[in-house]
């Protein structure tokens, strides 16, 4: 989603901007801008500069010189207005003398602008942002502050945002408002930054300050004072960010994608050290904040995510069934908020969130607070606005994901998962030994998708012949399936080709109808006791002239079942779908690499959306 950064101190303020918004861009990059305030400048005393395209477009725009120690930044990728340099931040006041970057979305805007209009503001974009401007504008106008005149401003303005402003008669300050978009404040050694994602301002800064909804903060080159709307100073303070530079780098990879990838199994490594129980046969997972006698209480587990985190949230749901055997299932959260969902007391809600900023799932979470659930979050960004709100959780430890299609947050999800499910077991009936078993089968991982991730050529074979066809289907069934719909989803998403997720039990029911050689089928078959009837009904697409690239266990006969064979190791049967989704990243992954595709950056997508 889009990306605010912002500096005061003695530096430059453009080469930071335009550094931080670099880093950014993976969250939103439809158009980016920087507004810059040189108090020794009287016939500029401030510059704006934005650009359609990517950062290094606007890069490419900036003068050769763009003087000025304070300023504001921003990437954006488009909700009000097409995706073009009038509708880029940062966005002026009719009188030119504030800038605005914002992220977030303004219910009102329409109304506003109507009632702008009428007192004769002329306005130049079609972005709900602009508005804001115009009204700090118009409160500094009228002798106000200019910390004042922005929470005046913000007074008029209903919807969600994070804020950064700046005032031409002020140079020295930001002034920074917060209210459901994530937004942190780095401390310096004289100087500071503000930034809606702290990838923004590792190079600079270890320490940070979160914001929370509610909270203004006016920065200035030595500190910061924050406050709220009732005018009460607030003590925010700072905290360590747990982020290296570089974490953020490709590290000799061509993606970060294919780096995330590959850094999976020494992160999972990292996530479990610590997590395992032998003596017990279970998880410890302190962070629930949850008794073992007050887990017994639960009778039915509700998982909720959006996009992909749904699609892990289903595996999730089905290890927790299986393990602890109590009814669990998994519902996209943006279709859950909006159902006026009946809450139960014995029910464990989970949500589970790489970003932890996603807005469908946090609003999941306060109406599931709201109506008196307990809810736990599966959160990967420490501190992000879900982690802090939930009632207990689990950190997945999976570091910085850059790339916006996900891939090594999903398998510590999934990790995660297994871990509640194995701690839900053991309060319930799963046995010691089964406990163990589930302990043994975790701690193979990482070495298991090492050996996978050493097939690589042959997979990027088979995603090479797949990137050829228009259309193709994934298919799997009970824990295969969401397999399945993950390996469609990012086969989708980063390559532009249809890709469909189908039960494999179902095809027999419509969609054998499309099969034809043009539409080849991507099989998990894993060797469970599903096996034979998998095995059959990739014979029937192969009768048909499809072709079956399968993924499955050494052992398995396929016979003629498939054109293709993808082979993981055997883990435990309930553990085994985390190891089968691992090709169908490297399938996506190569296909869209075949196809000339910007992997990383995937067009009308963004790594964490964070409005409605
Ligand atoms: C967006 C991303 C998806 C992601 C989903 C949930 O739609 O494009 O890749 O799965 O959000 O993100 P989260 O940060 O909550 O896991």
């Amino acid at each position: 989603m889009c990306g605010i950064v912002g500096y005061v101190g003695p530096q430059q303020a453009a080469p930071v901007l335009v550094e931080g918004l670099t880093r950014l861009e993976y969250r939103g990059y439809d158009s980016a801008g920087v507004a810059v305030l040189n108090p020794r400048s009287s016939a500029h005393p401030s510059r704006v500069v934005r650009a359609q395209g990517r950062v290094r477009d606007l890069e490419a725009a900036l003068p050769a010189r763009l003087a000025g120690t304070t300023g504001i930044g921003h990437t954006r990728w488009a909700t009000h207005g097409e995706p073009s340099e009038r509708n880029a931040h940062p966005h002026t006041s009719y009188d030119g003398r504030v800038h605005v970057v914002h992220n977030g979305i303004i219910d009102n805007f329409a109304l506003l602008r109507s009632r702008l209009t009428e007192e004769g503001v002329e306005l130049t974009s079609e972005t709900d942002t602009e508005v804001i401007a115009h009204l700090v504008a118009r409160e500094l106008s009228a002798g106000l502050t200019l910390e004042d005149a922005v929470r005046a401003a913000v007074g008029q303005i209903v919807g969600t945002y994070a804020l950064a402003v700046l005032d031409a008669q002020a140079p020295e300050r930001v002034v920074v408002a917060r209210n459901g978009s994530p937004l942190l404040i780095g401390v310096g050694d004289g100087e500071m930054f503000v930034a809606s994602d702290p990838a923004a301002i590792v190079r600079h800064t270890s320490q940070v300050v979160l914001l929370d909804d509610g909270d203004f903060a006016s920065v200035t080159a030595d500190g910061f004072h924050s406050f709220t709307d009732g005018e009460a100073k607030t003590a925010r303070a700072a905290v360590t960010l747990d982020l290296t530079v570089e974490e953020l780098e490709l590290g000799g990879h061509d993606h970060f994608m294919h780096k995330e990838i590959h850094e999976q199994p020494e992160s999972v490594e990292r996530m479990l050290t610590g997590r395992l129980d032998d003596r017990f046969g279970t998880a410890k997972l302190a962070g629930l904040n949850l008794e073992p006698r007050h887990l017994r209480r639960f009778e039915r587990v509700k998982v909720l995510g959006c996009g992909s985190a749904y699609y892990v949230g289903q595996l999730g749901a089905s290890m927790i069934e299986d393990l602890a055997r109590i009814p669990a299932d998994a519902e996209p959260a943006s279709e859950f908020r909006y159902r006026n969902p009946i809450i139960e007391p014995s029910t464990l809600y989970v949500v589970v969130s790489q970003s932890g900023e996603t807005a469908d799932t946090l609003f999941a979470v306060r109406e599931v607070q709201r109506k008196g659930g307990t809810v736990v979050g599966l959160v990967n960004a420490v501190g992000s606005s879900i982690a802090r709100e939930v009632d207990g959780g689990i950190y997945l430890h999976a570091g910085p994901e850059v790339a916006v299609a996900s891939t090594k947050a999903l398998t510590h999800m999934s990790i995660g998962f297994a871990l509640l499910a194995l701690n839900l077991g053991r309060v319930h009936d799963l046995s010691f030994a089964d406990g163990q078993r589930i302990i043994a089968g975790l701690r193979a991982i990482p070495g298991q998708i090492a050996e996978i991730l050493a097939g690589e050529e042959s997979l990027a074979a088979a995603a090479r012949e797949l990137a050829t066809a228009p259309s193709l289907f994934f298919i799997g069934r009970v824990r295969g399936y969401p397999v399945a719909r993950e390996g469609a989803q990012k086969f989708k998403e980063i390559t532009y080709r249809h890709a469909e997720a189908y039960p494999t039990s179902e095809l027999k029911h419509g969609p054998l109808a499309l099969i034809s050689p043009e539409l080849p089928s991507v099989a998990i078959i894993p060797d469970d006791d599903l096996v034979e009837r998998n095995i059959t009904a990739a014979q029937e697409i192969r009768a048909r002239g499809g072709s079956v690239v399968a993924i499955t266990h050494p052992g398995v006969d396929l016979g003629d079942a498939a054109t293709q064979r993808i082979e993981v190791p055997r883990n435990e049967v309930e553990l085994d779908p985390i190891l089968l989704t691992i090709p169908t990243q490297l399938l996506g992954y190569h296909a869209a690499v075949a196809l000339g595709e910007d992997v990383d950056r995937p067009r009308n997508l963004a790594k964490s959306v964070t409005v409605e």
